[in-house]
């Protein structure tokens, strides 16, 4: 089995994060998300990926090489524009020799894909949707399908009141090579309004594949918070690197602690310091004596300074934030970026670069 993950985007919505880190590298719990997907496909018998990217190449490269430490042999196909969702499937068709995983390069999710190639197996059709149940699905792909699973119609973000299921699209396919016949070369083709439709068009057969696995995309901010507190609390299952969690607290002297946490190993805390709940501190954070932090991720090398409070934010490498500064609910710290002392941050704000940095990671 083969897997392509789609990881050319820019990911607007996470700036000033993607403008140091591509989005399918930014960290959760301090591992690069991809390398999370890239365990999942291993766990689930892949051994072939493929990945379209466009956006940051290097540092996606950098960090898999030929992909052989992690047991897989990955086949890199840099776009030099983006070719969209399925123009980025098409433009590796000679990769593709066998039926193929397609996983968008920002989900989150316990799915289980073995079980999802037994029933792509079972159905026999060209392709097989993982589909969620949502709430709200105007933000959404609705798909429609028959009580046998096969899917009668796409419905892109429709109004709230005329939507026509709450059953989504979830980002992972599982597709026949044949689907490759059906897009076309040499632009950009989005999958979701150009090449579903058509296959429905033609008569051809796509299943949906509806689970109730936890599901996250993870390419806004809030919803990168929301994944975190997620993990934190068993929410989603996953396999945490070692650090120090709420419980084992008795590590951190002298700092008051809401569980949940997670501290990577090397990183410091000074007395008096609050942290929790639903705080990750990446590797070589330094916390000055009485800052107080809740709700919020901090990546590697980020140095709070006495008495800060940061409070539902997202902090990128390498940043300082000034003793007694004020990050306020939902706000975005870019790499290497300077809050003063005493400054107050206002809540949603966005501070850092304002261009990709040449040196990404
Ligand atoms: P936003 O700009 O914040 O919408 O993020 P994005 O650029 O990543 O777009 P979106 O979240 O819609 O993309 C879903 C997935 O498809 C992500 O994993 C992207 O990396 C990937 N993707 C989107 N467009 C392209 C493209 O043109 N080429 C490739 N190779 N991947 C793409």
């Amino acid at each position: 089995m083969q897997a392509i993950v789609l990881v050319g985007g820019e990911g607007t919505r996470l700036r000033p994060l993607t403008y140091g880190t591509p989005k399918p590298m930014v960290p959760i719990v301090n591992v690069p998300f991809l390398a999370r997907t890239m365990e999942r496909l291993h766990e689930a018998g892949v051994r072939d990926v493929i990945l379209p990217a466009g956006y940051m190449p290097h540092a996606i490269t950098d960090y898999f090489g030929d992909g052989s430490r992690l047991g897989l042999r990955i086949t890199y196909v840099i776009e030099d524009t983006p070719m969209g969702t399925a123009g980025a499937i098409k433009n590796v068709e000679q990769h593709i020799h066998e039926p193929f995983f397609v996983l968008n390069g920002d989900i989150l999710t316990s799915l289980d894909l073995r079980a999802m190639m037994e029933y792509h197996h079972q159905k026999r059709g060209l392709g097989t949707l993982h589909l969620i149940r949502v709430e709200d699905p105007s933000a959404f792909g609705c798909v429609v399908h028959d009580p046998s699973g096969r899917i009668s119609a796409f419905v892109e973000k429709p109004k709230r009141s005329e939507a026509p299921t709450d059953e989504v699209n979830a980002g992972t396919y599982l597709f026949e090579p044949e689907i490759l016949d059906l897009i076309p070369s040499g632009r950009n083709v989005s999958i979701e309004r150009e090449t579903f439709p058509k296959i429905l068009a033609d008569g051809l057969a796509l299943y949906a594949y509806t689970t109730n696995d936890y599901w996250m995309d993870i390419g806004r901010p809030e919803n990168y918070l929301d994944a975190h507190r997620d993990i934190l609390s068993g929410a989603m299952p996953l396999r945490l690197e070692p650090g120090i969690t709420g419980n084992g607290a008795s590590a951190l002297q002298d700092v008051a602690v809401v569980p949940p946490i997670h501290v990577a190993a090397g990183a410091h805390v000074g007395a008096g310091a609050h942290l929790g709940p639903n705080v990750v501190l990446g590797p070589g954070c330094t916390i000055g004596e009485r800052a107080v932090i809740k709700d919020s991720v901090l990546w590697d090398d980020v140095r709070v300074g006495e008495g800060a409070r940061i409070d539902g934010s997202i902090i990128a490498s390498g940043s300082s934030i000034g003793a007694g500064a004020t990050i306020s609910a939902g706000s975005v710290i870019g790499h290497h970026t300077e809050i003063a002392a005493g400054q107050v941050v206002e809540a949603g704000a966005r501070i850092g670069p304002t261009a990709p940095l040449a040196q990404a990671t």
